[in-house]
């Protein structure tokens, strides 16, 4: 376990990685490692989370977040139910607060949460005692996802600093490329966003360490990592680029784009992928993709968001 006097998590709320440290997102790639160390065993089943409770609420539709919560809950020894907004009161009408009250009620440690509107999780935080995790709130921040995407590269590339990532696609409706910038930048490394100037909020990320570009050839250009971002049709109102054809054209991550990066070059996606529209299905499928190993990081990295906010992380407890 980590050996860290002052860094804790312990009964934080995970909403944003903007707030977290350097040292505490250390904490919790480090914890990652020891959790994966438990999943690749036979036995996957640790006794740290026994006796606890946890609720994964999901207002939006998810398939790797919400079950890799699930099974780091399960494999951590606590008990883990899901509620999700289609086969819930919430169809009735019932509000966020009511949905929050009702699941504290029942005794849970922890709510992990989805929701389509930005805040939901830190509003919940002001209505019940449990610990949030936020797990993707509108545009704004999937803080586990930016976490498995540092643990990933890192498990790659040895470390962060100096590293240059490109970033590309809808910037502007992704919470997972604000939760990657805030923590690539905590970690050293240098972001590069291009996309469609309608999907890059320029005011946004004119800040050290990023840069912007028109053209996806430029920001990929000696990349030692490139993160695809997925076209998010579902938030789009309407227009913001002309046709998913076109778009493959000019933005797609395609074998011959994939050239111009670093030779052993990272190509991440947060899933679910467009396939032959943000990216090539040859280059998803191709040996510099992460993105399976992404999915099975994010079991671990879950497991250690889960211990750290609801025990600290005490070896003992983990390893037992
Ligand atoms: C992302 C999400 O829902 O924010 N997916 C995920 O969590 N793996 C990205 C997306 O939907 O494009």
């Amino acid at each position: 376990m980590v050996e860290s006097k002052s860094v804790s998590l312990r009964g934080k709320n995970i909403l944003g990685l903007e707030y977290f440290s350097p040292d505490e997102i250390e904490l919790v790639l480090q914890t990652a490692k020891e959790m994966k160390n438990i999943i690749s065993r036979d036995i996957k089943k640790v006794p740290a989370l026994r006796g606890k409770a946890i609720v994964n609420l999901f207002y939006e539709p998810s398939t790797r977040t919400r079950s890799s919560f699930e099974l780091a809950g399960k494999y951590l020894g606590a008990d883990v139910i899901n509620i999700t907004a289609g086969s819930s009161s919430i169809v009735k009408g019932e509000s966020l607060r009511d949905t929050l009250l009702t699941v504290e009620d029942m005794g849970v440690d922890a709510i992990v949460m989805r929701h389509k509107a930005e805040g939901a999780p830190e509003y919940a935080t002001k209505v019940v005692k449990a610990a949030i995790v936020n797990a993707g709130d509108g545009a704004h921040g999937h803080p586990s996802q930016g976490l498995l995407d540092l643990f990933t590269i890192r498990q790659y590339k040895g470390g962060f600093k100096g590293l240059k990532c490109a970033i590309i696609g809808d910037i502007l409706h992704s919470r997972v490329a604000r939760s990657d910038i805030w923590g690539m930048r905590k970690m050293g490394i240098e972001v590069h966003l291009a996309g469609p100037r309608t999907l890059i909020p320029r005011f946004l990320f004119e800040e050290k360490g990023i840069f912007i570009h028109d053209r996806i050839e430029d920001a990929i250009e000696n990349a030692d990592v490139i993160n695809v971002l997925r076209i998010q049709l579902e938030r789009q109102k309407s227009g913001l680029f002309p046709s998913t054809r076109e778009y493959a054209r000019i933005f797609g991550l395609n074998e011959k784009r994939l050239t111009l990066a670093k030779k052993d070059v990272l190509v991440m996606h947060p899933g679910p992928m467009n396939k032959g529209w943000e990216i090539s299905p040859k280059v998803a499928y191709s040996s510099n993709s992460a993105i399976q190993e992404q999915v099975r990081n994010g079991v671990a990295v879950r497991m250690a968001i889960l211990t750290l906010i609801l025990t600290g992380g005490k070896s003992n407890e983990i390893t037992a």
